[in-house]
């Protein structure tokens, strides 16, 4: 019987053979209906054996149903080789590319990223940035404004003045950010982006802006060194005031940035001692940073969310 039950290689044949065994009919129910008319020895002997088969049984039938468990396993087993990944991984926006280009460099320079609300109030995006009402610089931008006085953030200047609010002087931080203007053609959108510079400290001069300003084009754009030109410009929130060209491919001037010495009024406005501090800011278009870097054409394209055009521009 032993032999029997670890040849068996089905459940099914196990089941029949437990059942002609042990069921109401089976060779061992008829053996232990009789035991009564045993004698000691033979009882003893009779119960080992019922419980030894029985186990036999179970432990077939856990064997049985192990393999079974496998066999479907295996049955199911993917195949990793198989070739079913997409072959497009996605890419970074270049948007996206730039600022962490730009933000580790300025970075690494000692200045702090900051950004500031989109929808900002006049103080910030106007007032305190030497730039009163009527004061007609105002016209230099073609603003958004919301019916209870605040405006679409024309620019990231603001988040200079809430971090110096915040903070006062010394301050060396970079603002960046979303910024709307009603213009729209293939190099103005009505959402752009900008980055804002600041660095006041008690010596900041015109020299140590264009140091830093250098220094970043160079890494930015990956170039042994760059040709720059300074301007004379006006921007209401600093004094003297200059706009940067930079040399590009050996042929043509770009503008690249505004900039200057930060207006007493501004500083004033935020509470910081004229007397003791001054510095520099700069801004730029982040947009077209990453338009001049990467030779795109049209702004318009970074905010379609065409893959097609991402594809092609990624990185
Ligand atoms: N806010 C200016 C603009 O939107 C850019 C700019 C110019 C920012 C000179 C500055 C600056 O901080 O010093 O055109």
């Amino acid at each position: 019987m032993q032999e029997q039950i670890k040849s068996i290689n089905t459940l099914e044949e196990l089941q029949a053979l437990y059942t002609a065994t042990f069921g109401k009919n089976g060779t061992m129910t008829a053996k232990l209906k009789n035991m009564k008319n045993l004698d000691n020895d033979a009882r003893a002997k009779l119960n080992r054996e019922n419980v030894a088969l029985r186990e036999l049984f179970k432990s077939r039938q856990t064997e049985l149903e192990n393999a079974a468990m496998h066999a479907a396993l295996a049955a199911q087993r993917l195949d990793p080789s198989l070739d079913i990944l997409p072959e497009n991984r996605g890419t970074l926006h270049p948007l996206t590319q730039t600022l962490s280009d730009v933000s580790s460099i300025l970075e690494s320079f000692g200045y702090e990223m900051w950004t500031g609300p989109e929808v900002e109030d006049d103080w910030h995006n106007f007032t305190a940035l030497n730039t009163p009402e009527y004061h007609p610089a105002r016209d230099m931008q073609d603003t958004f404004f919301l019916e209870n006085g605040n405006v679409m953030r024309t620019q990231t200047s603001a988040i200079q003045i809430r971090s110096m609010e915040k903070i006062g002087a010394p301050i060396k931080m970079f603002g960046i950010g979303a910024t709307y203007r009603k213009e729209m053609d293939a190099t103005h959108s009505p959402m752009f982006h900008q980055i804002e510079g600041l660095y006041i400290d008690t010596d900041i001069t015109m020299s140590d802006l264009i140091a830093d300003v250098r220094e970043f084009l160079k890494r930015f754009f990956e170039m042994d060194d760059v040709e720059l030109r300074v301007r004379p410009s006006y921007f209401p929130f600093t004094e003297p005031s200059i706009e940067i060209d930079m040399k590009w491919h050996g042929d043509r001037w770009l503008e690249i940035m505004g900039a200057g010495m930060v207006h007493p009024n501004v500083l004033r406005n935020c509470n910081i001692d004229t007397d003791k501090y001054q510095g520099f800011a700069f801004g730029f278009g982040w947009d077209r940073l990453a338009m001049l870097k990467y030779g795109l054409s049209d702004i318009r394209k970074f905010y379609d969310g065409d893959v097609r055009w991402l594809q092609k521009t990624g990185f």
